[in-house]
């Protein structure tokens, strides 16, 4: 299948100088879900079928790398609380747990299809899935078994919060997280994650169960600083996390150890510990955002997702969050495109997505505008005509 009449297409593959890489007039050649060349509209080879894209811009499917889609209920009580001004301290959790445990199999997998529907009609192409809402074994097991007839991203998040039952034995809790859970989880998760915060996870208790996840294979990510400064970024990049994310609450100290760990457009897709920001979370909680510019001045590679759940962040929207970091955070257009695709990419370790290339996989959007940059400058519109996923049309909308 051809793809022509591209007005702009962001392929991610300019290198150092051009992170986004456009090229105009160009066309892309599909075959077996994969990209098969890319060039000149005019050299254009012959095709069985043919996309005329019209002129718009066309662009990497989103990597949203951080999603929290299994739940039950909603908490939107919560969130207008919130917006009356109540603070938001993650103690909602916990109803979401509650609901989560009483829920059947089909209630669950039916939100997360619900959910993985609503962000591809936006332009998601990968999704990252993790479980948090379960904390007992059994729950973890089947949020994992679930998630992963989504996705290949599945992150067990067993050390979300201390769940009720061992309020007063967290220890314990820790136990049975490195032990029992962690063996039902592992078969149905490829991620590990803690929340390392101040109420949830501390340090040590966070290094203990990521060590864990590490020893049975599983790569690490990291709930980092969100509410307050911590030490979740610094125990990160100690580990050789994929990503932490948030990056709410950073001290220098953290910015510099995060630019340490090399920025990817620059020294091509080696494995760099990503700040992955998620300004969902500060719009519905009303915080400060991250200093996106403080990192990226530095040198860290960031990368933008939806850190999708029914507390803190109730949105599948990708292109919601490339434009609150443009207007909110101070991100150029371009690095907010770049963020939400092959920063997202970076975050999961992959180099097969989140960029337009000959052996990328064949995700691809097409906008209803001529250039990526109407998707900060066009905001709350429906932007996204056309969605490929290995080279198939997903939604013709
Ligand atoms: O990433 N911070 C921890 N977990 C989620 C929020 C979960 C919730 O409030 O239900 C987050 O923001
Ligand atoms: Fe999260």
């Amino acid at each position: 299948m051809l793809v022509d009449g591209i007005g702009e297409l962001v392929t991610n593959d300019g290198g150092e100088g051009d992170p986004l890489g456009v090229r105009r007039d160009a066309a892309l050649l599909i075959e077996d879900g994969q990209v098969a060349w890319i060039g000149s509209a005019r050299d254009a080879p012959a095709a069985d079928r043919r996309i005329d894209a019209g002129g718009a811009a066309v662009l990497p499917g989103f990597v949203d790398s951080h999603a929290h889609l299994v739940f039950a209920g909603d908490r939107a009580a919560e969130f207008a609380a919130r917006m009356a001004g109540e603070p938001y301290t993650g103690g909602g959790i916990r109803t979401t747990v509650g609901a989560t445990r009483a829920a059947s199999d089909g209630e669950l997998r039916a939100t997360v299809a619900r959910l993985r529907g609503e962000a591809m009609r936006q332009g998601t192409t990968t999704i990252e899935i993790k479980s948090g809402y379960g904390l007992t074994v059994a729950d973890e097991a089947r949020s994992l078994r679930i998630a992963a007839e989504f996705t290949e991203h599945t992150t067990f998040l067993g050390a979300h919060v201390v769940p009720p039952e061992y309020a007063d034995r967290p220890d314990d809790y820790v136990g049975l997280v490195c032990g029992p859970m962690l063996a039902a989880a592992a078969p149905y998760a490829r991620w590990i994650d803690v929340f390392c915060e101040r109420g949830a996870f501390d340090a040590d208790h966070a290094r203990a169960i990521l060590a864990c996840g590490q020893a049975v294979g599983l790569g690490v990510r990291v709930h980092a600083n969100q509410l307050g400064p911590g030490p979740g970024v610094q125990l990160g990049v100690e580990l050789g996390a994929a990503s932490v994310d948030h990056c709410t609450h950073l001290s220098d100290a953290d910015i510099d150890v995060l630019a340490s760990t090399g920025t990817t457009w620059v020294s091509g897709f080696e494995p760099t510990t990503v700040a992955t920001l998620l300004p969902g979370a500060e719009f519905s909680t009303r915080s400060p955002y991250p200093d996106a510019r403080r990192l990226l001045d530095a040198g860290a590679t960031v990368a933008l997702a939806t850190d999708c759940n029914p507390g803190s962040s109730y949105t599948s929207s990708m292109p919601f969050c490339i434009a609150l970091a443009v207007r909110e955070m101070r991100m150029t257009p371009a690095e907010a495109v770049w963020a939400a695709t092959a920063g997202g990419a970076a975050a999961l370790r992959r180099t097969d997505v989140g960029r337009l290339a000959r052996g990328a996989r064949a995700d691809l959007i097409i906008l209803d505008a001529p250039s990526h940059l109407h998707l900060a400058y066009r905001p709350g519109v429906p932007l996204i005509r056309q969605v490929l996923h290995n080279g198939v049309p997903q939604c013709p909308q």
